[in-house]
């Protein structure tokens, strides 16, 4: 997958003849949807992040929406999660009515720091939305402690964190509704797809009637028992999701492997590198993404890098400081500094499994030149 002198894009799925094979496989099927392709992608992938129960669904935001309702979000509630973030975080609670409350980050790990969160609460806080940015686990047993003491759920947006492990153990696993994502940037994707799991029957239960307009266990196809969406998954997706489970381990250590090289090629200039693993936290690479120093600037870089054909992107903006955010809630800069911060600082830099190693040294050329 070299490109000696081409384009360098940011991200590229891993998608082989298996693949192929199994899309195809449903195709001549003819059940492109309810049929047999999607449980046993729920079945793999619970297995693989060590959840008792699995529900795939339509996207990671479908997941996240679905998770305000098992923790009844509704409107006049508040719900905490992080600035640093994808807005689908933020967004899950809107869609119930229900207000973002952003606390700040921790600068180095830039996930949710516990003590903001702390602060957040107030007594028309519903939920915590606990987003592991990068793949690099949140601070899940303080997190926990939180929402325990103030009678919150925890909800997990592990949409970027596919493989990583808290204290030892996958995400996904810790029993609290966990989602991940499956847009073709991540570890895994099935084009457009996500999964919520849990450690609950009840909740499991729940979000599979949600996710199929309401349909009850016992009803036939046109009678509904709740309101609910579609957000179901279909077969040819996940498919696609089992093929990719399939080599789950080597595209992780791919990007692992990728990660490590960088680290190496980007020592000594003038930039932060990510966050590294502890024995608590263990990180699933999602994306490589750099903070320059302060007075640099960003835009002229990645300008620098895009007339070498390497593609980087500004990542991640503040939510909070996004237009709808502002006009709707009357939120501006200063809510939280960490993250606007790192949103002016941080850049994304191309990065997959199989990114050559020729091309990840013309990226750190071009970044040392671009630095000078
Ligand atoms: C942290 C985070 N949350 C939620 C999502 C939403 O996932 P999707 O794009 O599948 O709706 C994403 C994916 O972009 C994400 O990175």
């Amino acid at each position: 997958m070299s490109t000696a002198t081409g384009a360098i894009g940011l991200s590229a799925p891993w998608l082989d003849e298996r693949d192929e094979e199994l899309v195809l496989e449903v195709m001549r099927s003819g059940r492109l949807s309810l049929g047999p392709a999607g449980p046993r992608f729920e079945e793999l992938l619970a297995e693989a992040v060590g959840a008792p129960y699995c529900a795939a669904v339509s996207s990671g935001t479908a997941g996240l929406h679905l998770c305000m309702r098992l923790a009844g979000v509704g409107p006049g509630d508040e719900v905490i999660t992080s600035p640093y973030s994808f807005v689908a975080s933020a967004n899950c609670a809107i869609y119930e009515g229900a207000t973002p409350v952003f606390a700040d980050i921790d600068p180095e790990t830039l996930n949710l720091d516990p003590a903001a969160v702390e602060a957040a609460v107030t007594p028309r806080t519903r939920a915590v939305v606990a987003v592991d940015i990068f793949g690099y686990p949140c601070e899940l047993d303080e997190l926990r402690a939180i929402c325990d003491r103030h009678g919150l759920a925890l909800v997990e947006d592990a949409c970027e964190a596919l493989g990583a492990r808290y204290k030892g153990h996958l995400l996904g696993s810790h029993g609290h509704p966990a989602t991940f994502a499956f847009y073709p940037n991540k570890q895994l994707t099935t084009g457009e797809g996500g999964a919520v799991v849990t450690g609950s029957r009840e909740e499991l239960e729940l979000l599979v009637s949600l996710r199929n307009q309401g349909r009850l266990e016992t009803s036939s196809w046109l009678q509904h028992g709740r309101l609910g969406f579609n957000y179901r998954l279909d077969d040819i997706s996940a498919a696609l999701g089992i093929g990719q489970l399939e080599k789950l381990d080597r595209i992780l250590a791919g990007r692992s492997a990728v990660a490590g090289r960088y680290a190496e090629l980007l020592s000594g200039l003038d930039l932060e590198v990510p966050f590294a693993d502890d024995a608590d936290h263990e990180r699933s690479w999602f994306v490589y993404v750099v903070k320059l120093a302060r007075g640099i600037d960003r835009d002229a870089v990645i300008h620098r890098l895009a007339a070498d054909g390497i593609a980087c992107a500004p990542y991640l903006p503040s939510i909070h400081l996004q237009s709808y955010m502002r006009e709707r809630f009357g939120f501006g800069e200063g809510l939280c500094p960490v993250s606007e911060d790192a949103s002016a600082r941080t850049m994304a830099i191309p990065f997959h499994a199989r990114l050559a190693r020729e091309d990840q040294e013309r990226v750190a050329e071009a970044l040392r030149s671009a630095l000078q």
